[in-house]
């Protein structure tokens, strides 16, 4: 039944407005807010869709939505429910799901089991509290002995976790089928935090067809003096902070390591590149997590340009798997050298063909592909992709750019078609949270180590030093183009404004 038709029959034509008890009885008796519902929870709750996504604004009403919306059915015997939260702190903290369930069904028949953390009913049914601390924690949770499955905070998780819980052993139940109980994973999540990019592109910028993200707002909140909310709790924060939780805007993240990055900016179309650019590559090598291979090129003026690269699936990234991949492209690339991470060369306790102890860099070696150790350090890679990326007003955009000769250009620039994942990353790219700061700004390690492997291959290409290309010898093709070269090469060729 489509949610449109859901509606209609939960509409009170007496009082003129959606009750949504009239349709399920279960609320009547265990939700105590099933006549206060804003328009986004009631509408949450009338989704018919396997995943549903409520999704913006601290205070919008998202963790009460997830808990009424679990309390649905539990009037069905059989009928099982599962809300999640990243750790069990954040279930059992005061306002949080736990302790709102309490309050709801502690007048109620329904017990609560202190042990399993789950609340059974009369009718049988369970709703289970549950958190997921580690990957291993999610073998807690087969999926499929719940007919829903509610995430509150979304963003804390892996979207491993989320996909193995929620997809995992589902099966057909046609009896709940018959009691016209479906199958629903729901979600809800403020921008921001570790897993910002995997769910905003999962729920937004590609979401299915059959998915539904519903955007929630404080101002859509009947329980909260919105005016007071944003007076005392959210105007002492950062602007982009309030923007994120006020509004829910997605695209904007407080703590974002590159907010310079600047799609119209540094992304530029695939066109042939001058065999006298100098080539370099870079590489962040994953065994288990992907392999991040990019391929660079530095024209004439000194702006580097990240032209193409091989980015494996996780589990791909055996150099005997990855090297043949590599050395294909290298005739293409005409390049020679890629710049990793010193640790490639930690012996990983085998041995070489040679007898010799082995390394990932030794693994490439023998399978013809050579490495060479980057400076690795965060501080210094985060600072260098930050400058190459800050749009200079004395920088003219180079002639291959959509915007030649403007004022105003970077010096790092990326083929948007060829290197997809560089450009999904750097934008959503989170810097180490400043409680876990020692010194100095560096990109979050966790999520660098989990999420951003074509950044990490960018720090190291960025910090192997490349100078401009020297000129072909010869008669210039281009007069016009030439002067304007030679001019930008004098002025960049005044290295003190680089700091190299
Ligand atoms: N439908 C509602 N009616 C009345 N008060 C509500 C309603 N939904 C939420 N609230 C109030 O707003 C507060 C924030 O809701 P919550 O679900 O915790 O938001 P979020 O999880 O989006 O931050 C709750 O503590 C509650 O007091
Ligand atoms: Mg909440």
């Amino acid at each position: 039944m489509s949610s449109a038709l859901l509606a209609r029959q939960a509409w009170n034509p007496e009082t003129d407005e959606l009750d949504l008890a009239r349709l399920y009885p279960a609320l009547q008796t265990y939700c105590p807010i099933v006549h206060d519902l804003s328009p986004q929870q009631a509408l949450f709750l009338l989704l018919d869709c396997r995943e549903g996504f409520y999704g913006g604004a601290a205070g919008g009403g998202k963790t009460w939505a997830l808990l009424a919306a679990a309390l649905q059915y539990v009037d069905v015997p059989g009928y099982a429910a599962l809300l999640l939260r990243r750790t069990f702190p954040q279930l059992s903290q005061p306002g949080q799901l736990i302790a709102t369930s309490k309050e709801w069904l502690g007048p109620t028949d329904a017990v609560w089991n202190e042990q399993q953390k789950e609340w059974r009913f009369p009718s049988g049914a369970v709703l289970k509290f549950g958190h997921v601390k580690d990957e291993n924690a999610v073998f807690n949770y087969q999926g499929g002995a719940y007919h829903y499955i509610g995430w509150d905070e979304l963003t804390q998780f892996t979207p491993s976790q989320f996909e193995y819980v929620s997809f995992s052993r589902q099966r057909r139940d046609l009896r709940m089928q018959e009691l016209g109980v479906p199958i629903r994973v729901r979600a809800a999540a403020n921008p921001g935090g570790i897993g910002h990019a995997w769910v905003k592109k999962r729920f937004l910028d590609q979401r299915s067809p059959s998915t539904v993200f519903i955007p929630a707002k404080a101002a859509d909140n009947p329980g909260l003096d919105v005016a007071d909310y944003i007076e005392n709790s959210l105007s002492h924060l950062g602007d982009i902070l309030r923007r994120q939780l006020l509004d829910g805007d997605w695209g904007a993240f407080e703590g974002a390591a590159f907010h310079k990055f600047d799609p119209a900016v540094h992304v530029v179309p695939r066109f042939e590149l001058p065999s006298s650019w100098e080539r370099f590559e870079s590489v962040d090598p994953g065994i288990n997590n992907p392999t991040a291979w990019l391929a660079w090129a530095v024209d004439h003026e000194g702006n580097l340009l990240v032209f193409d690269s091989v980015y494996t699936d996780e589990g791909e990234g055996l150099p005997s798997k990855v090297a043949p991949r590599v050395l294909a492209r290298r005739e293409l690339w005409a390049s020679t050298v890629a710049h990793t991470d010193p640790s490639a060369w930690n012996r990983s306790g085998g041995l070489n063909r040679w007898g010799l102890p082995a390394s990932l860099a030794t693994e490439y070696e023998d399978a013809g592909v050579q490495l060479s150790p980057a400076n690795n350090d965060p501080r210094a890679g985060y600072a260098r992709l930050r400058e190459l990326l800050e749009p200079d007003p004395r920088r003219l955009y180079p002639d291959w750019h959509p915007r030649a000769r403007e004022p105003g250009a970077p010096r790092l620039f990326i083929i948007g078609e060829t290197c997809p994942e560089l450009v999904e990353q750097l934008p959503a790219a989170p810097l180490q949270p400043i409680e876990k700061r020692l010194a100095g700004e560096i990109i979050d390690p966790d999520w660098e180590s989990a999420y951003g492997h074509a950044v990490a291959s960018a720090r190291y290409g960025a910090m192997s030093r490349p100078d401009a290309s020297d000129l072909p010898a010869g008669p210039p093709p281009e007069p016009r183009t030439v002067a304007g070269v030679e001019e930008n090469r004098r002025r960049v060729s005044d290295r003190s404004r680089y700091q190299y």
